[in-house]
């Protein structure tokens, strides 16, 4: 396995994923780790993130420096490599010019970290420091014009350094670097696959349990599915699944997920119709953060009710991913913590006393979809887009009532039978129908109308965190606006969100 070193760079996570991507296991650690830790986690190489600081910032991040004279190669990038230039006594200063963007990398040391690469390819740049003196026994193999010391390497020691993101997709030749680091200098073996994790996690899975019961909520999204249908691969009936129905869901969704989970995979699963308490609840509520924090609630309420009659059960399954724990564990919290708290809508009560199992967290989403695939789950569980927990009570503006549901209901599956169609489903991060609190005037037939409004929200994003509206292609807009208005009764207006998150957000409310 690999170490990265997390000096709080935004693309930390993606040299993670390339990693992963060459089929070798690494894990994103903080800088404060103890150099015992790091040790015993046994690496064939460690990689040192960029990061935002100068190295001559105070509170600068900084690793034991041990970790040099582990024997383990390292690789230093931007931020990584001015720190082990640092630590090895060369020289780092602060740049005349920040450089920012494409450079191209000149070398003709085709060996080492450079086997096989391109003269003269694009790499990106990002720094506002530049290594000026080399620590004794490196040598410069790439340089750019702006910088000399652009790529540094003594292979007597194994100590390697990119000034350039080789993670990023605009260094052309960043994925062989990496690759080179990982095959020719650690000599790492391909051996990170679904395949092999499906393998070793079961047997974890049943170590852990040992026997005892496991109880999962089962929400129908990908993590939650994934979860359990390898957990249930492991422990078959000693998992029981929970299903909480809302009353906020999607058209036929409870159908499917039966067909998936009951039928197909004849999974364990209790199936709460909990849907007139929720909308019991909710009536007369307009406000969306009242509106989550009575689902909120209520789910653990009624969740707990189901779980604590499955008696001696003594683990609680979660679908926890790869980022939320790094991010709980960095160093530097970021922004990115705090944003999704308010989002943990369905969180479980703390008083629950049951043992937490969580077979996904060390996977990212994608490696989560692949495993999905492996397990045998269809396109259409794995490939799922976002729903939020609160489900469609958000995309009703105003209060909840059955009638608006179904008409909302209707709504949103004819939109997505259409995206599907048009093969954008895949393609966007979230597609929905909202429906607004306003009507308007309209006319059908010879009749006029005052009718409610749909709008449509189709955004493209990679995390959700920023979003940009998906220039859908006019005709789709219209095909769908046509059926909406036609085959929806109560709807005669249709309008098209073009905000970007920012300012606006995803969903409506
Ligand atoms: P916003 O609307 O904040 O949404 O741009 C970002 C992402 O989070 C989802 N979302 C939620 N998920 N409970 C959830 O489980 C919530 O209360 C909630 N609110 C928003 C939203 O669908 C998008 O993917």
């Amino acid at each position: 396995m690999i170490v990265i070193i997390d000096f709080g760079s935004q693309f930390n996570q993606l040299i993670a994923r390339r990693v992963r991507e060459c089929e070798v296991y690494c894990q994103i650690e903080p800088p404060n780790t103890p150099i015992e830790a790091i040790k015993a986690m046994k690496p064939e190489g460690i990689i040192l993130s960029g990061g935002p600081s100068s190295i001559y910032d105070e509170h600068s991040p900084k690793v034991d420096r041990a970790i040099f004279e582990l024997g383990v190669p390292v690789l230093g990038i931007c931020y990584g490599m001015q720190f082990m230039v640092d630590a090895l006594g060369g020289k780092v200063e602060s740049a005349e010019k920040r450089e920012y963007g494409f450079a191209r990398l000149k070398t003709d040391n085709k060996s080492g970290l450079l086997k096989d690469i391109e003269d003269d390819s694009v790499c990106w740049m990002s720094h506002g420091d530049s290594s000026t003196g080399l620590p004794s026994g490196f040598e410069i193999t790439a340089s750019t014009d702006n910088t000399e010391i652009a790529v540094i390497e003594c292979n007597k020691r194994r100590l390697y350094g990119v000034q350039f993101h080789p993670e990023v997709e605009h260094s052309q030749e960043g994925r062989k670097v990496l690759s080179n680091f990982l095959f020719n200098i650690c000599d790492c073996k391909r051996s990170w696959t679904m395949k092999s994790f499906v393998e070793e996690e079961i047997a974890e899975i049943r170590k852990v349990t040992n026997g005892k019961k496991v109880i999962l909520g089962l929400s129908g999204g990908v993590d939650s599915s994934v979860a359990a249908v390898l957990i249930h691969k492991a422990i078959g009936d000693h998992l029981t699944c929970i299903f909480v129905d809302n009353g906020l869901l999607r058209k036929d969704e409870r159908k499917k997920l039966e067909e998936t989970f009951s039928n197909n995979f004849h999974m364990n699963i209790i199936y709460v119709d909990a849907s007139k308490k929720f909308l019991g609840a909710l009536e007369g509520v307009t406000d969306p953060e009242k509106k989550r924090k009575i689902i909120g609630a209520l789910f653990i309420e009624v969740f707990d009710e189901e779980a604590s009659k499955i008696k001696d059960a003594e683990f609680l399954a979660q679908g926890t991913l790869y980022p939320d724990i790094i991010e709980s564990k960095s160093a530097f919290g970021g922004p990115t913590a705090v944003i999704k708290s308010h989002h943990n809508v369905g969180g479980l009560p703390e008083d629950m006393k049951l043992k937490l199992i969580e077979p996904l967290k060390h996977l990212f989403k994608d490696e989560v979809r692949a495993l999905g695939e492996e397990l045998g789950l269809t396109e259409e569980m794995v490939w799922r887009q976002p729903f939020p927990g609160p489900g469609l009570s958000i995309r009703i503006l105003g209060e909840v009532t059955e009638k608006r549901l179904a008409i909302l209901r209707e709504a949103d599956s004819i939109l997505l039978e259409e995206i599907r169609n048009a093969g954008f489903y895949r393609k966007l991060w979230q597609s929905f129908a909202v429906l607004l609190p306003v009507k308007s005037v309209g006319v059908m037939g010879d009749k006029r109308t005052y009718e409610n409004c749909i709008a449509i929200r189709a955004v493209n994003s990679i995390d959700a965190m920023t979003a940009d509206w998906a220039r859908l292609p006019h005709d789709l807009l219209a095909k769908i606006s046509n059926r909406l208005i036609n085959e929806v009764s109560g709807v005669n207006r249709v309008v098209y969100d073009i905000s970007s998150k920012p300012p606006g957000t995803i969903e409506w409310e």
